[in-house]
């Protein structure tokens, strides 16, 4: 039995990442295989892919939907490190289906926390959203302002990060929120309505589409290149004095939609022009992260520029997307 026991510990994963067949979730998860980490991931496929996690070796993958609290009681068993990314991170999703994503970012971010809890895990990475802040009239955002949530998805995310730190004062779980400000990179799916603009842009422009800008095309964003991220979720599931805290995760940067639209048209070497149209709902208007708080605690310098992470998510569409990305 001894030896068993041991070989059994010795293959027990350590992080469990929810969402890990998403986007951000897939970067981490590979970031963590890469460096030798036991990686477990739980996902709905809602939004994720499998193919996200084609060609890494080694991970325990559970398809499953964390609403389901017995799912999450699954997942996170034996695991000391939760990565919890796993939501519908979209805004006019939310907008069109406020049950459906309430479920997904709050039902299941609660379930994980109980779970978390109840298991023993010694610390849960929660992924906040910038959107929280809504139209502060202050920039650079910091944490410590007022929130203002402009639209379900942003007030679903802000509910959860304050069960995180409620978590923790009342049960003594370690949480941490990492806001992340409009991540992009290689493997976000463009193929949706929903999906975040630089993955709309890039294969509308490559496609020889006219890309659609939302407003006067003046409001701004944070453009965070998704292993920015990943740097700052590593570090803040590590990092010393950090439990119960939100941290901004970005670059510090602020770029307008026309601007965005124009590098990206150089970029691909198109002429297209965009069209405008109205406004979305629930949009804000402007978004830049103070960056302080992620550099105090954390250590935490961004490492890819906004320039870079486009050229490398271009190079990525045009030479590596799958085909069903790309059709
Ligand atoms: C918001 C959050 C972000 C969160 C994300 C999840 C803010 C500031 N950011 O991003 O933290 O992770 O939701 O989805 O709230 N747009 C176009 N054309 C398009 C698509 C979008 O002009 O085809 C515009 C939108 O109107 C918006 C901007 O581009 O002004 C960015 O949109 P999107 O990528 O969807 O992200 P946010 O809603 O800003």
């Amino acid at each position: 039995m001894g030896v068993g026991l041991h070989d059994t510990f010795k293959t027990m994963p350590k992080y469990l990442v929810t969402g890990g067949a998403g986007f951000i979730g897939s970067h981490l998860v590979r970031a963590l295989v890469e460096r030798g980490d036991r990686v477990r991931v739980v996902d709905s496929l809602i939004t994720g892919k499998r193919r996200n996690l084609d060609g890494v070796e080694g991970v325990e993958f559970i398809e499953g939907d964390l609403a389901d609290l017995e799912v999450a009681r699954g997942a996170v068993d034996g695991m000391e490190i939760v990565l919890h990314q796993a939501a519908i991170p979209s805004v006019p999703r939310s907008v069109k289906n406020p049950i459906e994503s309430n479920r997904a970012n709050i039902d299941a971010s609660l379930n994980v926390l109980v779970a978390a809890r109840d298991a023993g895990v010694r610390r849960v990475v929660y992924a906040g959203s910038s959107s929280a802040y809504g139209n502060a009239a202050a920039l650079p955002k910091q944490e410590d302002m007022a929130t203002g949530p402009l639209s379900p998805y942003a007030l679903q995310k802000l509910v959860a990060e304050q069960y995180a730190a409620m978590f923790t004062r009342l049960y003594g779980l370690e949480t941490v929120t990492t806001r992340y400000f409009n991540v992009f990179g290689p493997r976000q799916d463009p193929s949706s309505p929903y999906s975040g603009v630089i993955s709309l842009f890039i294969s509308a422009l490559v496609e020889g589409r006219q890309p659609v800008i939302y407003g006067d095309g003046g409001q701004t964003r944070d453009f965070t290149y998704v292993a920015n991220v990943v740097d700052g979720v590593l570090r803040a599931s590590q990092a010393d004095g950090v439990s119960g805290k939100v941290i901004n995760v970005a670059t510090g940067g602020r770029v307008s939609l026309n601007e965005l639209f124009q590098t990206l048209r150089d970029l691909v070497g198109s002429d297209l022009e965009p069209r405008y149209a109205e406004t979305r709902a629930g949009d804000v208007r402007d978004s830049q992260a103070d960056i302080t708080r992620a550099r105090t605690l954390l250590g935490f310098t961004p490492q890819v520029s906004f320039e870079e992470g486009l050229r490398r998510t271009l190079a990525w569409y045009q030479e590596e997307a799958p085909a069903a990305v790309r059709a």
